[in-house]
């Protein structure tokens, strides 16, 4: 079979599978507008186009975008998902690499610090099907199997329907620390061992039926439209090869663990910080946490994403493109109402923020908070502007009133 030669110095990443485009690609994929199109290439099977050509520091750069701080998440994962996408690239122009080993992911770190948001976001920008699912869910059903391959066919749900480009997919799996079997304290039964077991093949190269063998309704469409010669060549099952998956979890009590073994290997670095500790995550680490073996070696990348002090949180607000002020701003601007955030105002949600202990979360509950009754009082008042300073976040109720009594 010829094979075309691979579209070189195409910059751009988005290939045809979109998942929800960033709103701005990052300067590389914008030059792209002028950069010829990507060949086509010929494939020994029917398949997706993929066009891949981003460089670790331009993932990199498009998350600094949109997360704040996590610089070694943003590293580790941009080299990851560059290795695994070029991969991706060059088997789909026939050139696969013999023994290419998947650099599945292992995100560590505490609850709203941006995991989520840094694989989302990463997904838009490159392009690919991407579904978040959540290890906690599958126990809860008592039968374990079929849910994991649940993840697999809402990918391809994703990639409206083409089995081929979900099969080039991300899946992101939060909650995996839920999944450990000898957690003391929080002792799970077997079935988070047997999650982990049905993921291990998965994780690998696997295959799992379109349909669900569940789906009595679903067989019964696909029985009738192959019958039909309807099928549209779509194949049967679904290969996981290709799909990269992302695992994630808070571990608490897992820095605990390794300040132990430190401590007993006469460590002194076994005072560091929860932060620090999680740096220094091994293997024995996670098994001693209750992750089987061979679960933890299908995760070969592994980093830590750090707690959010008060700066960061002001940062999170003042300068993520993701910040949670541009809703607030959008909100009142429905009702012709101009929403000025001041720093001194951000500065303060940022404490307060940072008092509820959970992360970026925290900015949430905090802006809920403070804007409630502004929220409800001034869309049916005069009011046509405001500040949100240090003083409005202290007392809103107090800062309504001043407004209302000057715009009577
Ligand atoms: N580092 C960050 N930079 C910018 N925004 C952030 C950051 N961390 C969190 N956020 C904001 O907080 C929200 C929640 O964060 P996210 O869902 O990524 O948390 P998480 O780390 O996955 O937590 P959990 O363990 O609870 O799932 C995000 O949607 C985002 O708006
Ligand atoms: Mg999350």
């Amino acid at each position: 079979m010829k094979i075309d030669a691979p579209a070189s110095g195409h910059p751009a990443a988005l290939g045809p599978v979109t998942d929800g485009v960033p709103r701005k690609l990052p300067r590389a994929a914008r030059r792209s507008e002028v950069m010829p199109k990507p060949v086509v290439t010929a494939l020994a099977k029917p398949t997706a186009q993929f066009s891949f050509h981003l460089k670790p520091a331009d993932i990199a750069r498009h998350l600094d975008r949109f997360v704040i701080g996590q610089r070694e998440a943003k590293k580790v994962l941009s080299v990851a998902l560059c290795d695994h996408f070029q991969h991706v690239r060059l088997t789909l122009e026939g050139r696969e690499a013999p023994h290419y080993q998947k650099q599945n992911v292992l995100l560590l770190g505490p609850t709203g610090v941006g995991k989520t948001h840094l694989i989302r976001t990463a997904a838009e920008l490159i392009g690919v099907p991407f579904v978040k699912g959540d290890a906690t869910k599958f126990s809860e059903t008592g039968y374990v199997g079929g849910d994991v391959d649940d993840l697999v066919r809402d990918l391809v749900r994703r990639a409206g329907g083409q089995v081929r480009q979900a099969e080039h997919g991300i899946i992101y799996l939060d909650e995996v620390d839920k999944l450990a079997t000898r957690e003391p304290g929080a002792g799970r039964d077997v079935s988070g061992r047997g999650v982990q077991t049905n993921l291990l093949k998965l994780m690998e190269d696997g295959d799992v039926p379109v349909v669900s063998p569940n789906d009595m309704t679903g067989q019964l469409q696909a029985a009738m439209s192959s019958m039909r010669g309807a099928g549209g060549g779509q194949p049967d099952t679904i290969n996981t090869r290709h799909i990269l998956f992302i695992v994630s979890g808070a571990f608490s009590g897992l820095a605990d663990l390794i300040r132990r073994r430190l401590a007993r290997s006469a460590n002194r670095d076994a005072r560091n910080s929860a932060d620090a500790l999680l740096a220094r995550l091994t293997t024995p680490d996670l098994v001693a946490y209750g992750l089987e073996p061979e679960f933890v070696g299908r995760l070969p990348v592994r980093v830590a994403c750090h707690s959010l002090d008060t700066d960061d949180l002001f940062n999170v607000l003042r300068r993520s493109e993701s910040s949670l002020i541009h809703q607030y701003e959008r909100a009142f601007a429905a009702y012709g109402i101009r929403c000025e955030f001041r720093d001194d105002g951000l500065r303060r949600l940022a404490e307060l923020a940072d008092a509820e202990a959970t992360g970026a979360r925290g900015l949430m509950t905090v802006c809920e908070r403070v804007f409630r009754e502004l929220k409800f009082a001034l869309p049916s008042s005069r009011v046509r502007r405001f500040a949100v300073t240090a003083r409005l976040v202290n007392n809103p109720k107090a800062e309504l009133q001043r407004l209302l009594g000057r715009n009577r």
